[in-house]
């Protein structure tokens, strides 16, 4: 669990003010949700038999002896909460959130205990449309951070009713291979085989290339249905490869699945993760309502923009404020109410008096710009602008400081 400083939450608002962007440009609304559910919530809808449930939650029981577990994603608590309030009968929703989600997993880089999630879930729309839409978001996203070489993968899963036949050609495969599976694939081939397909040890990828491949198992609206994704991607621009292992760890998922992968982090490759879950709301108790979301891993996404330099001079302020006297103090805090109200961030030197100990504080603070009134100024109405960057400076007339430093702030990077 990673403390977050200030130097680092530059990237991270900068990330987050794109997405809400991104996010309100598709039509969707925040929702805000409790970090703590009822541990049963997360083993209905991402199952008794995934890693998250069986081995990752923060479970414990209250002072009532109700059994509560921190969240380890956000989708299943969406659902509880559009279910309790009503919000699903009939009803086409588009929803966003973000906030931290907790998993007890062994901690690695991209791998932590308690990280953090950014995504979105819609409600009322079966139509491949809505797996494009959401999609599509990511990928606007992206755009909009400047962010390219990731990569999209997408599977379909099928229908409930599909997958079990799937399953079964799975375990008879499986079966007949028994000697080339490892000590987990071996207990999944018991608990949850389809998770068999993503396994890491090398046999059993090997094991896998041979394995049987869902899209022989799909029923025809399933196949209907993720041709059509297909084409749509096409038809947007959006490059994606079929990933017949792309299973996904939890067990919610119907038809089509997906990941954003970078191959600049290591191990832990997944940016973003999601896809449909058509019978969820069903199964926690509300009216059959199509649905699909997905959850970007903040983290994640953080360290790839910081490695592909697309965070910097983020944390810049515009202008600091250097006075030697009283008198100029003075000036200097009603010229900084009049700046911020103009939109511009203006620090106002407090404590040391010395010009040069202030300059040094204007130079450490990030400005862009420090502004300047000495004695000089005070006695001619003059304001003197020093641009950090290059040290040069020159005088101004108080009168057209505002129009100065604004069009200066605008017209440089
Ligand atoms: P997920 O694949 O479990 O999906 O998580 C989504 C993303 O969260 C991952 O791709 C990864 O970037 C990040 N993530 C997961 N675990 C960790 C961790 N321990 N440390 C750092 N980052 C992590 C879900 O959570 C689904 N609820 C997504 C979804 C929404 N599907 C439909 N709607």
């Amino acid at each position: 669990m990673n403390d977050q400083l200030p130097d680092d939450l530059t990237c991270w608002q900068y990330l987050e003010h794109a997405a809400s962007v991104v996010f309100k440009q598709f039509g969707y609304h925040e929702i805000r949700l409790p970090v703590v559910e009822k541990t049963e919530l997360f083993a209905r809808s991402i199952g008794q038999a995934t890693d998250i449930v069986e081995k990752e939650m923060y479970t414990f029981l209250d002072r009532n002896g109700d059994q509560l577990s921190l969240r380890p994603e956000a989708t299943a608590g969406v659902v509880r909460a559009m279910l309790q309030h009503g919000l699903l009968h009939n009803a086409i929703q588009r929803v966003w959130y973000t906030g931290p989600m907790f998993r007890h997993e062994r901690p690695q880089k991209g791998r932590y205990r308690q990280f953090h999630q950014i995504g979105v879930e819609a409600y009322g729309m079966a139509e491949a449309e809505l797996d494009v839409e959401v999609i599509s978001m990511t990928s606007q996203l992206w755009r909009k951070l400047g962010l390219t070489g990731v990569k999209l993968e997408i599977n379909t899963l099928g229908s409930p009713e599909s997958r079990v036949e799937y399953r079964e050609a799975l375990v008879e495969y499986y079966q007949a291979n028994r000697d080339s599976l490892d000590a987990d694939s071996l207990r999944r081939l018991e608990t949850n085989p389809l998770r068999i397909l993503d396994s890491k040890d090398k046999a059993v990828i090997e094991l896998n290339k041979s394995a049987p491949d869902v899209i022989e198992y799909l029923d025809d609206a399933s196949r209907e249905h993720f041709e059509r994704v297909q084409l749509l991607l096409e038809k947007l621009g959006i490059s994606y490869i079929r990933n017949p292992k792309l299973v996904r760890g939890l067990d919610y998922y119907s038809r089509t699945v997906f990941e954003w992968t970078t191959d600049k982090l290591g191990t832990q490759n997944a940016i973003c993760g999601g896809g449909r879950y058509d019978s969820l709301v069903e199964k926690l108790g509300g009216k059959s309502t199509p649905a699909a979301g997905f959850a970007i891993g903040m983290e994640r996404l953080v360290e790839l923009l910081t490695i592909e330099k697309l965070c910097q001079n983020r944390k810049r302020q515009d202008v600091y404020i250097v006075q030697t006297s009283e008198a100029a103090l003075e000036i200097g805090l009603s010229l900084a109410m009049e700046m911020r109200d103009a939109g511009i961030s203006v620090i106002s030197n407090i404590g040391s008096t010395g010009f040069k100990s202030q300059l040094k504080k204007a130079d450490r603070s990030g400005a862009r710009l420090a502004l300047i009134i000495g004695e000089n100024e005070l006695q001619t109405n003059t304001v003197t602008i020093k641009l950090l960057d290059n040290g040069k400076q020159y005088t101004v007339s108080i009168e057209n400081l505002l129009t100065d430093v604004s069009s200066y702030l605008e017209n440089t990077e």
